[in-house]
């Protein structure tokens, strides 16, 4: 995947109109938003065509798919149908289950990114644990995209060694959550931001600004 200067915005503004109307106001430097359950699950589903259409960007589903092969494989193709880009999927729950949203994304030419570590303080508990291995699950699937976090720099460097210069990597947690653009984009491809954006005064200033360092 593409992604113009390197940052997804994640919207999660609950407020649909809202929601458009921020975005709207940064998509002049950017091609990708990132849409979770806050807004689908507050505007609905239908919010992804929606998103697409105004604003002619590429959408991502961080729907953090967790489930057996056969749910897994219902969530891709209803959240492909919708026009997703591309979909969020945890990589905990083993190889069937990610296969199953592999072949999902492949029968509709859509992708999907595999989620290896978590950017919040409690992920150490347990994902953290095994995010090697899961990225290694992944490379051996066959996964060309991956989530991993901007608050843990060694987690993320270690992800890249295991996955590779020519997998794509995307990283959350810049901004809010304490992780550092500049040093994430040395690991990842692209990173996501959310309220640092969504939340400031001038969010199209901000990423400007944010831009502009990069
Ligand atoms: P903020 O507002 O913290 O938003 O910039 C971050 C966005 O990314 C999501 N998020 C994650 N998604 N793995 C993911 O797949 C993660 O480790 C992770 N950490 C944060 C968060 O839900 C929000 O949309």
């Amino acid at each position: 995947m593409r992604i113009e200067n390197n940052i997804i915005l994640a919207m999660d503004l609950t407020d649909p109109a809202e929601a458009l109307r921020v975005t709207g106001q940064v998509i002049d430097y950017i091609d990708t938003v990132k849409i979770g359950y806050p807004l689908v699950l507050a505007a609905g589903i239908e919010c992804i065509q929606e998103f697409k259409e105004e604003l002619q960007c590429q959408v991502i589903a961080d729907f953090k798919v967790a489930d057996i092969p056969e749910t897994n494989e219902k969530i891709c193709n209803i959240t492909f149908k919708h026009g997703a880009d591309a979909i969020i999927v945890h990589g905990f729950t083993g190889p069937d289950s990610i296969k199953a949203c592999m072949d999902a994304a492949n029968k509709i030419g859509g992708e999907i990114f595999l989620l290896t570590d978590m950017s919040h303080p409690g992920s150490g508990k347990f994902i953290g644990k095994v995010s090697e291995e899961i990225a290694k699950i992944g490379v051996q699937l066959g996964v060309e995209n991956y989530v991993a976090p901007a608050t843990k720099i060694e987690s993320l460097k270690s992800i890249r060694r295991i996955v590779g210069d020519d997998a794509f990597i995307i990283s959350p947690g810049v901004g809010f959550q304490g992780g550092e653009a500049i040093e994430t984009l040395k690991f990842a491809d692209a990173i996501i931001v959310g309220r640092t954006i969504y939340l400031s005064r001038n969010p199209r200033k901000t990423i400007k600004d944010l831009i502009d360092i990069l």
